[in-house]
């Protein structure tokens, strides 16, 4: 049966440890592999992107095999071509897909209809290549990832979505500070807490962000502004700013020990500021450098 990647929910906590764990041999050299070669992964990209991209290209060419990367607006799909159609002839040239779109089910589509692996480079409800690499990050600096907590400070979308979802799968404690009407959505909050009560974890949606960081061993955030909400920009602002910015003070309502992420691109005197994104407890490059090695272990484990 053909396995995609469409959300860390389709993934079992075992599965998920294991990922991480190929991950982490990939990163040490333990474990190399070819498991590409001779096969040709197309990348469609509906929206910009400089880590996933640049992380799959490289990933797809250690592991021995071909990248096609595909723009959005270049393809016929912009001009009205249907995915269930675009799915079916990728899937006789291809062995595999990758795609960063605005509409989940699209990806859906291209995976009920291409016959071949297809992987979330992001799209409006999840982001699970991210988070995957998060929890990789989490482990190496924490040395751990049960019974830790996280908070996530901000917007309520596909980041905080699937951190939801790879929180709860393997029993990280999770506390969305988010404004009211931009916490997570129903749906999302009812799958993590159905994986809570299997691993554990704890999973509080609060509106105050000092509440949220309490004890928390990670201080998470993203922008205010997904691709896509730009045309929100001016309420988004006024009702994000200042309180739900990831800043010193903040901080001060946690330990100093609590290591603080961002899934990046950051900006600056937004929902971070630019001292803590440079600070010591900051690990946002690892976390970037972690997407290649995620990346590689999602293609051995769908291969
Ligand atoms: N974090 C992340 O997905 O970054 P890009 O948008 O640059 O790919
Ligand atoms: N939430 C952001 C993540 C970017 C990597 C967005 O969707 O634009």
């Amino acid at each position: 049966m053909v396995r995609h990647f469409l959300t860390l929910n389709d993934f079992s906590s075992e599965e998920i440890r294991r990922l991480i764990s190929t991950a982490e041999k990939l990163k040490v050299g333990k474990e190399k592999s070819k498991i590409l070669k001779d096969k040709n992964i197309a990348a469609i990209f509906e929206k910009p992107s400089t880590r996933t991209r640049v992380s799959f290209e490289v990933a797809v060419s250690q592991l021995g095999g071909n990248f096609i990367f595909l723009r959005g607006d270049e393809l016929q799909i912009s001009r009205g071509e249907p995915v269930k159609d675009t799915a079916r002839v990728l899937g006789r040239y291809v062995d595999g897909i990758v795609a960063r779109v605005y509409k989940h089910d699209d990806l859906v589509e291209l995976a009920k209809y291409s016959g071949i692996p297809v992987i979330n480079a992001l799209s409006n409800l999840y982001h699970p290549c991210q988070v995957l690499a998060d929890l990789l990050t989490i482990k190496e600096k924490k040395k751990k990832l049960e019974g830790l907590k996280l908070a996530y400070i901000g917007d309520g979308n596909n980041v905080c979505n699937s951190l939801l979802i790879g929180c709860t799968k393997i029993g990280l404690n999770i506390s969305i500070g988010s404004p009211k009407r931009y916490e997570p959505k129903k749906e999302i909050v009812e799958k993590a807490k159905r994986n809570a009560e299997k691993s554990g974890a704890e999973v509080e949606i609060i509106n105050s962000p000092q509440e949220a960081v309490r004890n928390a061993d990670i201080v998470y955030t993203d922008v205010f502004l997904s691709m896509g909400d730009e045309i929100e920009r001016e309420e988004r602002m006024k009702t994000f700013l200042p309180d739900f910015q990831v800043n010193a003070k903040l901080l001060e309502n946690t330990s100093p020990e609590a290591i603080v992420m961002h899934c990046l691109p950051a900006h600056r005197g937004q929902e971070i500021t630019d001292d803590v994104l440079e600070g010591k407890q900051s690990v946002v490059w690892n976390q970037a450098e972690n997407r290649l090695h995620a990346q590689k272990a999602i293609f051995i484990h769908l291969f």
